[in-house]
């Protein structure tokens, strides 16, 4: 590897601890923290081969249904491209995504909220970006949904995504929201990000121009796994 290093800005990423996301009180350390290094094997191995993906591991909207139905919900394409701190591309990554369905419910069996499941979504997938750090997958627009914080406290609809490199040892995860959604700013969790600009990276923008006529809507996310412009993972506070 060569070229410069980037430091990246902890400004743009929250603390720890930020009590009005009450989960991240009884989880942020409460000692100085210690720096494991990884072993040769969990940085070199396994490595992911494009043999792994079946053919509807990144179609959400038919890789549960039954029978040739389809999942409900407005049907999107999420599409871009995974990128080091630099912009050049990632090839090879493994993207796992999962998400709520259209009304906001997640197929788990701790899922207590009453929004009905779709017998035809399960909500999770993945894909491998290509030669140009490219991915993409279809899915179903999924709703927000409430959840024990506050007293009424709402996900804006999102997306989870991790992203493993060539090895289990790295791996990152983030969520992705939805450009124009007012619920984003509303969210204890989004807030929980000092820096707007932060945020506005993990907001996917409509694009018209990837839409599919009579079919999809399309939402274009890049992810930087590093640098000053690196997007925020949520298991990487700490840098990555
Ligand atoms: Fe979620």
């Amino acid at each position: 590897m060569s070229g410069s290093y980037f430091q990246r800005d902890r400004g743009r990423h929250p603390q720890a601890l930020t009590p009005s996301y009450k989960t991240s009180i009884l989880r942020s350390p409460r000692q100085a923290l210690l720096s494991l290094p990884t072993s040769h094997s969990e940085e070199t191995g396994p490595v992911f081969g494009h043999d792994i993906l079946g053919p509807l591991d990144n179609d959400l909207i038919r890789n549960f249904a039954k029978d040739g139905a389809e999942a409900i919900g407005q049907r999107i394409v999420v599409y871009g491209r995974v990128l080091d701190e630099a912009g050049r591309p990632v090839r090879g990554a493994l993207l796992e995504f999962w998400q709520a369905n259209a009304g906001g419910r997640y197929r788990h069996k701790r899922e207590s909220y009453l929004a009905a499941l779709d017998p035809n979504f399960g909500g999770c997938g993945r894909a491998i970006t290509d030669d140009e750090g490219r991915y993409s997958f279809r899915t179903v627009k999924p709703g927000a949904y409430p959840w024990p914080n506050g007293v009424n406290d709402w996900r804006p609809a999102h997306i989870h995504f991790s992203v493993f490199g060539h090895a289990f040892a790295q791996r990152l995860i983030t969520q992705m929201y939805f450009e124009g959604d007012p619920m984003i700013w509303q969210c204890p969790i989004v807030r929980t990000i000092p820096d707007p600009a932060a945020v506005e990276q993990l907001v996917a923008a409509l694009d018209r121009q990837a839409t599919i006529p009579m079919d999809s809507l399309a939402y274009k996310f890049d992810i930087v796994l590093r640098g000053r412009r690196s997007t925020m993972f949520e298991n990487r506070m700490e840098g990555n």
